[in-house]
Order: C-alpha cells, then structure tokens, then sequence
C-alpha cells in the first residue's frame, strides 16, 4: 500500500500535471471527459487527503463531510470558485485553492474575439455562407460595429478585465472606463487611460461592455431587462465571467427587439443549458465556455492546482493560491 498522500481528482485533465500529480500522490480519477455524477463523487472522495476540482462539482459541506475529517485541501482547476462553499471549508479546516493568473490572458483573447466577433457579424457571416445563401458584396451587406476607436466599458476590472482593456487600448485605440466595487490604482487607470465610471453611467457610455466580475450573490443578475435599456441600440455585450451575472432571458429579448445591437457569450446562466430564445439570436455569437481553452493554459492551471496540493500535502506550506489562507496551520 502507498503511503503517498491520496487525492481524486473529478475528470481528464491534460497529461503533464496529471503525470506530475501521480508521482507525488496516490491518486484516483475520474477518467472521463464528461462530469462525474454527485452520488459517484460523494463515493469515491470518501478518505481522500485531497481533491482537485472543475467548475461543475458543488464543493459544499455534504461533499466535505463525504470525503472525511482526513481532507486538507480542495484545489479547483479554475480560477472562479462559485463552485465552492469557502466558508463550509474553512469551518471544516480545508484550505481551498484556485487557479488565478495563469489564464488571465487566455481568457481577455477570448472575450476580445467575442467582441469582434459579435460587433463585425462574423459567426453570422460564418453561417450564412454555410448556408449556401446566395450573395453578392454590397455596401448595405451585413454592417457592423467600429471597434478601432470605440469605448469599452469594463464591468469587474481584475485581472482579466484589466488584460482585455489592454487589447482594447493598445490594440484597437478604444477609450477604456470601467466599473468595480473598487477604483484602480491610479498607476493602473494611467497605464491604460482607463477612467472610472459609476455602474449607470457605464451602461449609457460603453459601445463595447465587456463582463468580469465574479459570480456573487451581488453580481446575479446584475444585467436585466432594466440594464439592457440604459444601454445604447449599437452596444455590444461580452460576458466571459459566469452565465448568471446576465439575466439570459432579457438578453435573448433585448437582442431580439434591438435595444442592444449583439452578444458575445461565453458562459451561461443555466450551463451547459442555452436558452431556447438566446439561440434563436442571429446577434448573438454563443460558444461553450471555452475562456481559458488553450493547450498551454490548460497545462498550466494543471500545474498550478498540483502546486497547491503538493504545498499542503506534502511540504507543510500554504499553497500558492489559497482561498482561505487563514486556515493553514503549518
Ligand atoms: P478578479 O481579478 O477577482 O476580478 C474580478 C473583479 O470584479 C475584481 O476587481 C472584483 O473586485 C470585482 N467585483 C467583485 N464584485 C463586484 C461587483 N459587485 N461589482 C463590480 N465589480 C465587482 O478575477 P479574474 O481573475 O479577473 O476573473 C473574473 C471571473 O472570470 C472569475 O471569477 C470567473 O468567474 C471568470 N472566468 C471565466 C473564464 C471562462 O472560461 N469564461 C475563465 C476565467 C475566469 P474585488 O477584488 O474587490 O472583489
Ligand atoms: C473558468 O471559467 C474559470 O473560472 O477558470
């Protein structure tokens, strides 16, 4: 029998860390692309050390009883931790992690390939030529959206909204004003020329919105029916953080009656479940959750969720990353 420390981790995950992962601990998976099932989960965490969690596993009290009073450590392969109860953790002295960082810029690529994707109509064009539909180039032919020189309206500006101002600013000369529960530091607000607005004022402003913030009980809906009115009719909406921040059935009516021109959408309120209405939207440019998606950032949230594990587990330090640091107690 091993005397490695044990851990599970809940899906296929790219072959570097998990090799890594399996020299350092003794380990069990769950070999499969697709989602464990809760009632195999709550089995198979049962006298872990530690647990590597997606974004698709509820990490709440029944999960950390399941596992046992033996658990050290969840550390989420994701750098939003939505997914996890850290109160729950921290009264059961399991220190969580997550991923920050590593695909802050993986992600802004994303969101800005929305943004251009959704304001120059090119999924639709896409489409459309699929179609077999018959065309000729014509000055009234499928206009879109100026981006080179246009605002953006940052909502949530971290470490990911921050990177995508960035392309904004340098890349396309757009005017950056954000909106945080926090003002940026001012060497960060010179850097980009980025200028802060109030949350109203940033909705009337914005050609370009692009979304942030963390899912909260705060930010749940924090696009409506009400928001989408403030917004102008050419505006063109991004949303890489979490589906819920955006009341999906407004957004599916407001692209439908032209109060905002299009959507850009990442991630959805009830995943993997896209509104019926929403796929109707010719103006709505819909992928699946793909932010941080690259070979190489995939590898390194990997890396980054083992570090925590193999920190806590085996070196007797705090992790990188910890989301309840104040829980260590070496
Ligand atoms: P971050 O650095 O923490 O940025 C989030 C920002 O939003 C922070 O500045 C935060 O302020 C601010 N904020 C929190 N509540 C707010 C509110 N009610 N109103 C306005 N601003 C608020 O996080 P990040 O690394 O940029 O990631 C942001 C989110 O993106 C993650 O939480 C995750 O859900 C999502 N994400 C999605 C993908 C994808 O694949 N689509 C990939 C990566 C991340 P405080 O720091 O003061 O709280
Ligand atoms: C992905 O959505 C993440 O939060 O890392």
């Amino acid at each position: 029998m091993s005397d490695k420390p044990k851990i599970f981790i809940t899906r296929n995950i790219p072959d570097q860390p998990l090799q890594r992962a399996k020299e350092l601990f003794d380990v069990e998976q769950w070999e499969d692309d697709w989602n464990i099932p809760r009632d195999e989960l709550l089995k198979r965490v049962a006298g872990k050390d530690g647990l590597m969690t997606l974004l698709t596993e509820k990490v709440d009290g029944e999960l950390l009883d399941a596992a046992g009073p033996q658990l050290k450590i969840v550390a989420n392969f994701a750098v939003g931790f939505d997914n996890i109860d850290v109160p729950a953790c921290t009264e059961r002295g399991v220190l969580a992690s997550n991923t920050p960082e590593v695909l802050s810029e993986t992600t802004a690529d994303l969101a800005f390939a929305l943004l251009v994707s959704a304001g120059r109509r090119i999924a639709e064009g896409d489409r459309f030529l699929r179609a077999k539909t018959p065309w000729v180039w014509g000055p009234l032919m499928m206009q879109g959206q100026d981006i080179w020189g246009s605002t953006l309206g940052i909502v949530g500006f971290g470490r990911i909204g921050q990177a995508v101002a960035r392309r904004g600013r340098f890349g396309f000369n757009q005017k950056i004003v954000y909106y945080d529960v926090r003002r940026a530091s001012s060497e960060v607000e010179a850097e980009l020329g980025a200028e802060f607005r109030e949350f109203d004022a940033l909705l009337a402003e914005a050609d370009f919105l692009s979304v942030h913030v963390a899912l909260t009980p705060e930010t749940r809906h924090l696009f409506s029916t009400e928001q989408f009115k403030k917004m102008k009719n050419t505006s063109v909406i991004v949303n890489t953080a979490r589906g819920p921040v955006i009341d999906e059935a407004a957004l599916a009516a407001a692209l439908q009656t032209g109060e905002i021109f299009a959507a850009g959408i990442d991630v959805f309120e009830k995943e993997p479940e896209v509104n019926e209405e929403l796929l109707k939207c010719e103006n709505a440019v819909i992928i699946p959750h793909l932010g941080s998606a690259s070979y190489g950032t995939r590898i390194a949230m990997g890396e980054l969720a083992t570090d925590n594990l193999e920190a806590v587990l085996l070196e007797n330090r705090p992790g990188p990353t910890l989301l309840n640091p104040e829980v260590f107690k070496g």
